[in-house]
């Protein structure tokens, strides 16, 4: 029997499974291991096994397809109906440490969502019981996490606050801004925050900077630039939305977006054109490399089968077109439907 503590959980985006194990057990080799996974295709999570899982745990942002990365500490299965607990708490028991939240969790999957009024339930529940125990803690560097996948089974794991997602299910929960014109907003908002850290954010993103949207039509990713009062030049030939023509901060540049470049160098470049992702990765090498920009978020379409191999496949053209230390960082970001976020620019990626 394997130990629990060489177990790890992943939530992912449902359908992305196979994508996510492949990235662990790529991890999991470049540290000297050779784990296995366990997934089940449209569950919404990985359950990775190794040796190594210790060495790997603290990857999650550097990890394309997890939204969140659990390490395992058991798990509940036939839970009495009217005292799960009764399971849990022995398990959670085991383990010395105090915690400084517990959260309990499902999968994204279509499965799993009517477990959500449960999962609020036994949040409170498990809450009050180490609070009664004395084993919350808010100092602790740890989180309890429950991930329930059915009624009667549960992952018990923790997760190190510094090295994981602070959402629950790795999901930023954002609410649609009123006047922005697409929906596409929300991925440009998700990618900033996921991808970026508060200090990043204010010292990058500052009020009067320049930037550039190729594919910008109607205006969802050129309205979080304005929203940040950055002055954005808009390339598309689909029309943009008047209400965020009148902010004054826009100019639409009807013209083709892999041929447009700047008279100057902008601060960023954000792109969101449906292209091929390998023709997409060049485009971005040439303006990094150029330095017609600082910093770039762009988005990589995926509709083939080996998504996992084409991501890597851009990724090494990056790095090669660069040829100098680059800071990669990508996500397959909830708001991403078959498609993953990237955020690039010259430099090491320091801590991160
Ligand atoms: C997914 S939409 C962009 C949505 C936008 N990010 C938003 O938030 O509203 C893709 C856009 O890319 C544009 N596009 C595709 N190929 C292009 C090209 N070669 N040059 C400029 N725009 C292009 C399309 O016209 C389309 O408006």
């Amino acid at each position: 029997m394997t130990a629990h503590s060489s177990r790890l959980l992943a939530w992912c985006r449902p359908g992305f499974e196979g994508e996510c194990a492949q990235e662990l057990a790529a991890h999991d080799a470049a540290a000297g291991g050779g784990g296995f996974a366990r997934a089940a295709r449209g569950s919404g999570f990985v359950e990775y096994v190794s040796d190594n899982a210790a060495a790997i745990a603290g990857r999650w942002r550097h990890l394309v397809f997890a939204r969140q990365l659990l390490r395992v500490i058991g798990h509940a299965q036939q839970m009495p109906v009217r005292d799960r607990l009764s399971v849990l708490l022995p398990i959670i028991e085991g383990d010395p440490r105090r915690w400084c939240d517990a959260w309990v969790e499902a999968p994204d999957s279509d499965a799993a969502r009517e477990l959500a009024p449960l999962c609020r339930g036994l949040n409170a529940a498990l809450v009050a019981a180490l609070k009664k125990q004395q084993r919350i803690d808010r100092g602790s560097r740890w989180r309890l996490h429950l991930g329930l996948t059915a009624t009667d089974a549960a992952f018990v794991a923790a997760a190190d606050v510094g090295e994981t997602a602070p959402w629950p299910g790795g999901i930023p929960r954002l609410r649609f801004p009123r006047q922005a014109p697409s929906r596409s907003t929300l991925k440009l908002e998700e990618a900033l925050l996921v991808l970026l850290d508060d200090d990043e954010r204010e010292r990058w993103l500052k009020p009067g900077m320049r930037g550039v949207d190729l594919g910008a039509s109607p205006g969802g990713w050129t309205w979080q630039l304005v929203n940040r009062s950055l002055h954005v030049t808009a390339v598309d030939n689909g029309p943009m939305d008047a209400g965020l023509m009148a902010s004054g901060l826009v100019d639409h540049l009807r013209a083709d977006g892999f041929r447009y470049r700047p008279q100057k160098p902008v601060d960023w470049m954000v792109c969101d054109m449906v292209e091929q992702p390998s023709r997409v990765a060049a485009r971005m090498a040439e303006w990094l490399a150029e330095g017609w920009c600082r910093y770039t978020v762009f988005n990589l379409k995926l509709p083939m089968k080996k998504r996992y191999d084409e991501v890597e496949a851009c990724f090494a053209i990056l790095r090669e077109a660069v040829a100098r230390p680059l800071d990669l960082r990508a996500k397959q970001l909830y708001h991403d439907r078959e498609e993953i976020t990237v955020f690039a620019r010259l430099g090491s990626a320091g801590a991160r």
